[in-house]
């Protein structure tokens, strides 16, 4: 049913089943997400949350573990009795590994809200994914109505994505399977349509003939933390690179969707995946650096190297990545896209950078700045567009510059609490509405760029170690006054 006013999907009523419910994403993020757009009356629909773990756990325990989570993600602490209302339709479930047994009692228990939807959650790892699917298949827990979400990265390689996901659309339509990146919920990230569709003065200068260069960054201060098993397979290509710095430069590349249909959105994206250049054993060479963070300090505190971290010997896997990329297409010709992410860099900041082209001609023979303008949208911590440009420093004596910004910082103008990125995301998989979740296509041409990479880095590359606490290797790179090249 749409909404007449909002042309909005409404919410039916939902059994929302979480594999992994007893996981760190479950309790920090999913849960409390579901939380506030409980507590924000967004969710006026019945509905139960199921937990599912295959540890033997105290559900007492467990939701008061939740109720901390709540609390922490909570601007003021006065929400006590609606937490525990929420919380009264929470329940922990074990299920055996593959056990039809525990499905089956899981059934039971569905069926009695037999008329919602079933969104049955994976955050697993992706190994996990065909097992679980066959079997909800198998019981018979999959019905037209019911949905499923996947955590990222789906497999390892172009290969392993393709079996999990024959696996899938086996048992689920492509409009009922919701591939989840975190990034596409953020606000400022999804402000990035708004601020080139919305807004003339931007999107007449978005190409290859008025930008230089643009660079899209997400630095990590933190270090691999609790997850060395997870990351030691996983690495920061395809932790961060495959799917959040990706999905970044779609937004900022693709051409202007015909509507907001999530078929319109999506079928743009992929054209800018599939028209990213791939690398070979040559190019890969000058244009991607890959790193593993050491031993170093931030002030005072002293920080452990990777290997300490995940307590191994010897690891060749890459906490640090940076690409630099080309789009082989109209708008983006010869335009260069550097991309790069590490953990425990000295600060952590997301910044998308437009640097534009310096202008043709100068009628000013005495300019100490080269004339052109910058664009700086920053994504996280603080949420902040600032636009660089130049200005005539008072006095007399000729024209002499400064570069000025003028700053719209969001924390000014929209004051409520951010919501987090996965508020927004369950709210929309819910509703059945697919805009901001990951095509089959899409993920599949993410893959195969991904896969240029992958195949050609172990051999022809060298992992540069970094301090922990550092910019990274090449130090500098991450300034953004300095244009970073890859030699
Ligand atoms: C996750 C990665 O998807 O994103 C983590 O697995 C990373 O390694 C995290 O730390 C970063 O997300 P955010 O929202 O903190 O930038």
């Amino acid at each position: 049913m749409v909404d007449s006013h909002q042309n909005i999907k409404q919410i039916k009523p939902f059994n929302f089943v979480v594999f992994g419910g007893d996981g760190d994403l479950s309790k920090r993020k999913i849960i409390p997400a579901l939380f506030h757009r409980f507590a924000d009356k967004q969710i006026k629909v019945d509905f139960t949350i199921r937990c599912i773990t295959r540890n033997l756990s105290d559900e007492v325990a467990f939701k008061q573990t939740l109720k901390e989570f709540i609390l922490l993600s909570l601007k003021e602490n006065d929400k006590n009795a609606i937490i525990d209302d929420f919380l009264k339709r929470v329940a922990l479930i074990k299920i055996e590994k593959n056990d039809k047994a525990s499905y089956d009692k899981l059934k039971v228990d569905l069926e009695k809200t037999k008329s919602y939807q079933n969104v049955y959650y994976f955050s697993v790892p992706s190994s996990a994914f065909s097992e679980i699917c066959n079997t909800l298949k198998s019981s018979d827990l999959i019905n037209d109505q019911s949905k499923v979400v996947l955590e990222k990265p789906l497999g390892y390689d172009l290969k392993s994505s393709r079996a999990i996901n024959d696996i899938i659309s086996a048992a689920f339509k492509e409009e009922q399977i919701f591939r989840i990146d975190h990034y596409l919920g953020k606000e400022t990230v999804q402000n990035l349509m708004v601020l080139r569709f919305a807004n003339h003065l931007f999107e007449r200068a978005w190409n290859a003939e008025n930008i230089e260069d643009i660079q899209i960054t997400v630095a990590e201060s933190l270090g691999v933390e609790k997850r060395a098993g997870y990351y030691d397979k996983t690495g920061a290509l395809l932790d961060m690179m495959q799917n959040h710095l990706l999905q970044l430069l779609c937004l900022i590349a693709m051409e202007p969707p015909s509507s907001l249909n999530p078929n319109a959105v999506r079928n743009e994206k992929v054209k800018v995946l599939e028209s990213l250049r791939l690398f070979d054993k040559e190019s890969i060479k000058e244009n991607v650096v890959k790193g593993q963070y050491t031993r170093g300090a931030n002030g005072e505190t002293k920080l452990n190297s990777y290997l300490e971290d995940i307590e191994k010997y010897n690891s060749e896997t890459e906490t640090f990545v940076a690409i630099k990329a080309h789009i082989d297409n109209w708008r983006w010709k010869n335009t260069p896209i550097y991309l790069r992410t590490g953990k425990r860099m000295k600060k952590r900041y997301s910044d998308i950078v437009i640097n534009f082209k310096e202008l043709p001609h100068s009628i000013f023979p005495e300019s100490n700045y080269p004339l052109k303008n910058k664009l700086i949208i920053r994504l996280q911590p603080e949420e902040r567009i600032e636009l660089v440009q130049l200005s005539k420093v008072p006095g007399p004596g000729g024209y002499r510059f400064k570069p000025i910004s003028l700053k719209l910082d969001f924390i000014d103008s929209f004051q409520d609490r951010m919501p987090d990125a996965y508020e927004r995301l369950i709210i929309d998989l819910i509703r059945g509405d697919q805009t901001l979740f990951m095509r089959h296509d899409e993920l599949e041409a993410a893959w195969i760029w991904i896969e240029s990479i992958n195949k050609n880095w172990k051999k022809e590359i060298p992992l540069i170690l970094y301090e922990s606490g550092s910019w990274g290797p090449g130090n500098d790179i991450l300034d953004e006054n300095i244009k970073w090249e890859t030699k």
